[in-house]
């Protein structure tokens, strides 16, 4: 029997493949005479990055992978990696080098010495730490998202959005199903999501320049991170997704406006008729801008699925646009308010039947 297994490594990996055989030399020197496995959960990426974890794990059974499909998500394959191991103690790091892997050891070893410990988080803002070789922008950037989550948080965590810590995994596994396991900030998340304030030590690491491959990082993983905060200040009263499609349905209201009191004021059109154009226009509007933010994670792609997804988000929503059309005719002609109001309470009730009926027709899983 080989001795018990005390830490795994769990390394998200998008289009990573020049950074995996880097990153098992140098935890394998890191982690010297430690029990350890690590988990690579890779979302199928399309450079062959699973293919070469499990040519490593072929000779080397501390290497194990994790293949999702069809699934995209930093936070969401950290958690499924952490949940897959047996190890009492369970880390996360980057797969393209840019944490620093000689500090798993004091991770684990901190962890060990105080029983009261919960996680140990690699900081790049306690004395001894630092960002490297980041441009002001990003800094300024993530200063500002840095002051943001800790004001949420109640906490005086330094770095709560680094991506790089060691989790005692019994307590990851207590915590995973309060998880909201959205965009890049795992960490964060799980901060956030236990009930009780977390024990928590902070160790300086300098974050590394990437040297392989390029970031994932975009505008939409920051939107995603207000997501984060969002789900868990008002997740409860209003699922983030149907608060989304609202957020998208009320900035359609623009070009909706625009198109009705276009034709229907300038052009003299009839209300109806300027109406159905109004709401067609929304519709397509509406489909595109959900299709990028709400449901980005299971996006359509592709001008033959963009299509089918356009016209069955059509269908679908016809019910509410029925609606839409409906309600804002009986008001129009019951003169209830100007026409703007007859025009809203039309788009608020299609919103309710857009958001239940794309959500299993257009974007749901069979
Ligand atoms: N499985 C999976 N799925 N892995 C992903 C995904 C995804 O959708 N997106 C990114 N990754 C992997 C990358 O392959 C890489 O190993 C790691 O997650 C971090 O992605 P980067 O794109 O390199 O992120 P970064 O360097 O900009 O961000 C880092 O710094 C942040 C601190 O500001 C990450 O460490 C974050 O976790 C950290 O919060
Ligand atoms: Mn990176």
């Amino acid at each position: 029997m080989s001795p018990p297994l005390d830490l795994a490594v769990v390394i998200p990996t998008f289009n990573e493949q020049g950074n995996v055989g880097r990153l098992i030399s140098a935890l394998d020197q890191a982690l010297t005479g430690r029990n350890w496995e690590a988990i690579f959960v890779d979302d199928d990426s399309a450079d062959g990055t699973a293919d070469s974890a499990r040519e490593l794990g072929r000779i080397d059974r501390r290497v194990r992978v994790i293949q999702r499909i069809g699934r995209r998500g930093l936070a969401s394959a950290c958690v499924e990696g952490m949940c897959a191991t047996a190890a009492p103690l369970v880390a996360v790091i980057d797969g393209d080098m840019q944490h620093d892997e000689r500090l798993l050891p004091a991770m684990a070893d901190a962890l060990a010495a105080d029983p009261t410990l919960d996680l140990v988080i690699g900081s790049r803002f306690v004395a001894g730490g630092g960002t490297g070789s980041w441009d002001r922008d990003r800094v300024a950037k993530s200063a500002f998202a840095t002051r943001l989550s800790r004001h949420v948080l109640r906490s005086d965590v330094s770095d709560p959005m680094s991506g790089f810590f060691m989790i005692r995994t019994q307590t990851l596994r207590d915590l995973a199903p309060h998880l909201a396991a959205i965009g890049f900030k795992i960490l964060l998340d799980i901060l956030m999501a236990s009930p009780r304030s977390l024990r928590f030590r902070e160790l300086p690491y300098t974050f590394r320049t990437r040297q392989v491959g390029e970031s994932k990082l975009d505008h939409v993983v920051a939107m995603e991170f207000l997501i984060t905060l969002y789900d868990r200040m008002f997740g409860r009263v209003v699922p983030v997704r149907f608060a989304m499609f609202c957020l998208i349905g009320l900035i359609g209201v623009i070009p909706h406006m625009a198109v009705l009191g276009g034709l229907h004021f300038w052009l003299d059109a009839p209300f109806r008729a300027a109406q159905i154009l109004a709401t067609a226009v929304a519709m397509t509007f509406n489909f595109f801008l959900n299709n990028a933010l709400t449901y980005r994670e299971r996006r359509l792609k592709g001008a033959a699925e963009l299509f089918g997804g356009w016209v069955s988000f059509c269908v679908a929503c016809s019910i509410g646009a029925i609606a839409n059309v409906g309600v804002a005719d009986f008001l129009h002609d019951a003169r209830a308010g100007a026409w703007v109001v007859p025009a809203l309470a039309g788009i608020a009730v299609s919103a309710v039947w857009n958001y239940a009926l794309s959500a299993r027709f257009v974007w749901g899983r069979y």
